[in-house]
């Protein structure tokens, strides 16, 4: 079974070590003479093998990077680089795309406007799969170069060996919202245990479901202002913190439920954490972004980018950025000063040169060029519900919602929590709270959530689940018992009269 990455979430964190590890490799191999982060020259290794491109949205250091990791490692290159130069722009779907195009090439590396059409391309054909961005919904092989870059940088700190980033602070700037390259960076940055402290452009917020998943999957632990004062004591003020940050604990603890204003907040109280949060006191990375104004609905008569957050020499002179690295997945606006250029606190460019590097370690993982790099198989954590019947995804960016993909694609949810019942789209990772259960073959529904696990255990193609009792009714389903229902239209009741 081919590897796919279309999220960070698809590699181990051994796995991500061990691509860098090879990426190493190459640089120690390949450098150009003078600029230990570029690779030059070629090699014979993906001499059999050829990468297609589909980029149905712009690229240039992505798609480029790829291609040229892939002539470097002495493969072959064949482009789609336009939507509207492919037959996406006739009505093709992906679905079909990736059929054919899995005849002409070995790795298909796809970008689209649509969350989740990654993973739609991986269902489609038995080739491997890279995710390039889906829409505002993950990038992991930006993520690979940015935690690449971090490595180098904190390795020629610290002279440490593994991938543990729980000494690091990262500041993330900017459209935390649309920014896809933000969202799988998060992910993984939870799973390498560094702390993350948001610091958003103002409507640019980090979406609900992506902190969701910071919780419920990482063990992310969100401490808001109050919580940082109680927990900070005498050295550590709110005041020295955006609206909150993040902090991913290191060992199994105690947890104890605080009942914020907005919401409930887990958090611990320990001697470790108040550590934590002394030490974010100081940054250790910023990641800026751009304003994604292609994914934004337009303001009148406004620029919404008229506060957005700029990082110029000023601004690191400040006590806690003075040793901040400033990292960017670019391209940049006007949120990065060009002064930055020649300041060596800015590592932006280094990061897009690693992307080279990185990608011929992950192509040369993925068409097992070493055969044990990759040695899990992606594992899937929840049990998945899907059924043409019932709750369809609400995100209006999904692909799932697309005019020519929803023909034929069916949702799809991960069940994310039994209480209360959660579902997370699998294309694009919105969460739901379905209200109604049903099967259906009976077409019986009940407000009684707890069912669903039966019926699934059962026979999972059973299983339907709906947003409302609304919705079932409109399906034909009927209530258990028949109970509470409605009154039954009259024009369906007057034959039982008789
Ligand atoms: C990013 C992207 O496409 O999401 N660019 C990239 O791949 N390096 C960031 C952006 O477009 O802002």
């Amino acid at each position: 079974m081919a590897r796919s990455l279309i999220s960070i979430d698809d590699l181990s964190n051994d796995e991500i070590e061990a691509i860098f590890e090879l990426a190493d490799r190459f640089l120690d191999e390949m450098a150009t003479p003078g600029k230990p982060y570029r690779v030059r020259g070629r090699r014979t290794l993906a001499r059999d093998f050829i990468l297609s491109t589909l980029f149905y949205e712009p690229s240039t250091r992505t798609r480029l990077s790829f291609e040229s990791a892939m002539l470097r490692l002495g493969g072959q290159v064949i482009s789609s680089a336009e939507g509207s130069s492919s037959s996406a722009s006739k009505g093709e779907t992906i679905a079909d795309t990736v059929r054919v195009v899995e005849n002409y090439a070995d790795i298909m590396v796809i970008r689209h406007a649509c969350e989740g059409a990654a993973m739609v391309a991986a269902d489609y054909t038995d080739l491997p799969v890279i995710n390039a961005g889906d829409g505002g919904h993950e990038h992991p092989t930006q993520t690979l170069c940015d935690l690449y870059t971090l490595r180098a940088a904190h390795r020629q700190k610290n002279k440490g060996k593994d991938l543990s980033f729980n000494d690091v602070t990262i500041e993330l700037r900017g459209d935390l919202k649309h920014g896809r390259t933000v969202h799988s960076l998060v992910y993984a940055l939870a799973r390498f245990g560094a702390r993350i402290i948001p610091s958003h452009a103002p409507g640019c917020d980090l979406p609900k479901h992506v902190t969701q998943r910071l919780a419920r999957d990482y063990n992310c632990l969100l401490l808001r202002k109050q919580e940082i004062d109680e927990l900070g004591g005498d050295e550590v003020s709110s005041d020295d913190f955006p609206e909150f940050v993040y902090v991913t604990p290191q060992e199994p603890h105690q947890r104890t439920l605080w009942t914020g204003a907005e919401a409930d907040v887990w958090f611990r109280l320990s001697l470790e954490q108040r550590k934590a949060l002394r030490e974010m006191k100081t940054v250790d990375f910023f990641y800026a972004t751009r304003f994604q104004r292609e994914r934004h609905e337009p303001v009148d008569g406004q620029d919404a980018t008229d506060d957005y957050p700029a990082i110029d020499v000023e601004m690191l002179k400040e006590k806690r950025y003075r040793q901040t690295q400033v990292m960017h997945p670019l391209p940049r606006v006007d949120e990065l000063s060009y002064e930055l250029d020649q300041d060596p606190r800015g590592v932006y460019f280094k990061q897009a040169a690693y992307g080279v590097p990185v990608r011929m370690a992950l192509i040369a993982a993925v068409l097992e060029l070493f055969p044990s790099l990759l040695k899990g198989s992606a594992t899937r954590r929840y049990p998945i519900f899907s059924n043409i019947e019932g709750v369809r995804c609400l995100n209006s960016r999904c692909v799932t919602r697309e005019v020519n993909e929803r023909r034929y694609l069916v949702p799809k949810f991960a069940i994310v929590d039994e209480s209360p019942l959660t579902l997370r789209c699998a294309y694009c990772d919105v969460e739901y709270a379905p209200q109604i259960v049903s099967r259906s073959t009976k077409k019986r529904y009940t407000d009684d959530l707890s069912e669903w696990r039966e019926i699934y255990d059962r026979n999972p193609k059973d299983l339907v689940l709906f947003a409302s009792e609304q919705d079932a009714i409109d399906a034909g389903h009927q209530r258990q018992g028949g109970s509470k229902s409605p009154p039954p239209d009259p024009v369906v009741a007057a034959p039982a009269a008789k």
